[in-house]
């Protein structure tokens, strides 16, 4: 493996800084838009993605203090009883997540970090 072209570690940098990678509290992923839908319908899992990015970007949560990362996973492999979504670094994994329920994750979990235990179904922090 050669050195990295100063070049490539300039863009990199204003990525790190645009995207506010050194101030991630939390990364979640959301299976959605799935090549095959399995956990949910396409519908059903766009709907809380959305949801998702809407809420995080209304309320300031893309940078600071509070910054939360988010990835649209195209399947997370559990494939059954969606929604399905997993919250770094807990570990913390969430089955039959609604747009409705975006807000109280949020609140709850991603920025106060209380897992909503009622739809956890598996918790393995890495
Ligand atoms: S299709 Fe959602 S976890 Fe596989």
């Amino acid at each position: 493996m050669g050195g990295m072209d100063p070049g490539n570690q300039e863009a990199l940098a204003k990525q790190v800084d645009r995207l506010a990678i050194n101030q991630i509290q939390r990364h979640i992923f959301v299976c959605a838009d799935q090549s095959k839908a399995q956990c949910c319908t396409t519908e059903e899992g766009l709907a809380v993605w959305d949801q998702l990015k809407r809420r995080l970007a209304e309320r300031g949560l893309m940078s600071g203090e509070n910054c939360i990362f988010r990835t649209k996973a195209n399947c997370l492999r559990v494939c059954e009883q969606g929604p399905i979504a997993v919250v770094y670094p807990e570990g913390t994994w969430y089955h039959h997540l609604t747009p409705d329920l975006v807000d109280r994750l949020i609140d709850e979990h991603l920025i106060g970090g209380r897992p909503l235990e009622e739809y956890v179904f598996a918790k393995r922090p890495l």
